[in-house]
């Protein structure tokens, strides 16, 4: 018998089926009701007791070596064919997946970065949650001044105010707070204004503003600072043209258009038929601004710039509804991806 038990656990051990139906024509010629095993199992009854220790161990050590045997080669066999079974050809080229790309906003933004760079610019960055001082009043906004109307705010608390910046003006200040001129910052950032979400505006958006400050700068470098900023961005033909404006930390102030890139200046629905695009507020830096922060208005000036990214990257890639870069839809998204 001990014989037999050898056999069989060497027998179990080389099972190697060609075929899947082999394993359960396996199992029954050792399992089954008339199986070999089983067979074992029924003389076990009759043999003497002092063998009945040692034989018993050996059967049921062979039952589970083949059990397990049988049941790790079915395993096997449909783990192999749910990925796609031994006949699929290996060599096949995989199916190329959407691996994801970078948001349009932030494509537009370190382009934006990436222009201000080559004229000196260094990154600068600050909180989204701030305190009046750094959004408003450093910035010669008077307490209860209409100009505050412009910027609707979401606040955290009241006195002391606590808010979301309005725009990223609030980072120029902790710049010129802390450095010495000359400044050259640009400051990228997300802003929150409290306003109703149309089409058209959005309480959230993302804004790159700029801030130069050393001795002598001039109206004429900020003009042609932004006539570069322009070309690089829109195409070399672009043209700009400043319209006097007001905001409280510049003076004078201007809004900067560009020449419509859609229709090259003949007028088009999206320029709605002007020839130009708005696309950024400006101006030199207001000499109560400068002192506010430290810095002696009668020794240096400086020019200041803001724009919106949505907007540019609405212009550049012609994009009708500022809600479609909040929404997150990769039908959307993956139009910016690079060509694989
Ligand atoms: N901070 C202004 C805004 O958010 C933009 C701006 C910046 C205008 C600098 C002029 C100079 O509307």
């Amino acid at each position: 018998m001990i014989a037999k038990i050898e056999e069989l656990l060497r027998r179990v051990e080389d099972f190697r089926p060609k075929a899947e139906a082999e394993i359960e024509e396996f199992r029954i010629k050792l399992l089954g009701k008339k199986g070999e095993i089983t067979a074992l199992m029924d003389q076990f009854r009759t043999v003497a007791p002092e063998m009945k220790r040692e034989l018993g161990q050996k059967i049921n050590t062979l039952k589970s070596a083949a059990l397990d045997r049988i049941n790790s080669l079915k395993e096997e066999i449909s783990a192999a064919s749910a990925a796609g079974g031994g006949t699929d050809d290996l060599t096949r080229p995989g199916t190329n997946d959407y691996p994801g790309s970078r948001h349009p906003i932030s494509i537009v933004r370190n382009e934006m970065v990436e222009i201000f760079a080559r004229l000196g610019y260094t990154v600068a960055d600050g909180p989204e949650i701030e305190d009046d001082w750094h959004v408003f009043s450093a910035l010669n906004f008077p307490e209860d001044h209409p100009a505050r109307d412009m910027q609707d705010t979401f606040f955290i608390e009241k006195n002391p105010d606590i808010l979301l910046r309005t725009h990223t003006s609030s980072i120029q200040v902790r710049v010129m707070e802390t450095q010495k001129p000359p400044i050259r910052v640009i400051c990228p950032g997300r802003v929150f204004r409290n306003e109703a979400i149309s089409s058209r505006s959005h309480c959230i958006f993302h804004q790159v503003e700029g801030l130069y400050i050393d001795r002598n700068v001039s109206f004429a470098d900020l003009k042609q600072s932004l006539l570069y900023f322009a070309k690089k961005m829109f195409g070399e033909d672009s043209k700009i043209r400043l319209r006097p404006s007001f905001f409280p930390f510049t003076e004078p102030s201007a809004e900067m258009d560009v020449s419509c890139n859609l229709c090259g200046g003949k007028g088009c629905n999206v320029c709605k038929g002007t020839g130009w695009l708005e696309i950024l507020g400006c101006g030199m830096v207001d000499p109560n601004v400068l002192e506010a922060c430290g810095i002696d208005s009668n020794e240096y000036t400086g020019f200041a710039f803001g724009m919106g990214i949505e907007r540019i990257a609405m212009l550049k890639f012609g994009v009708r509804d500022i809600r479609l870069f909040f929404e997150n839809d990769v039908r959307f998204l993956r139009q910016f991806a690079p060509a694989l």
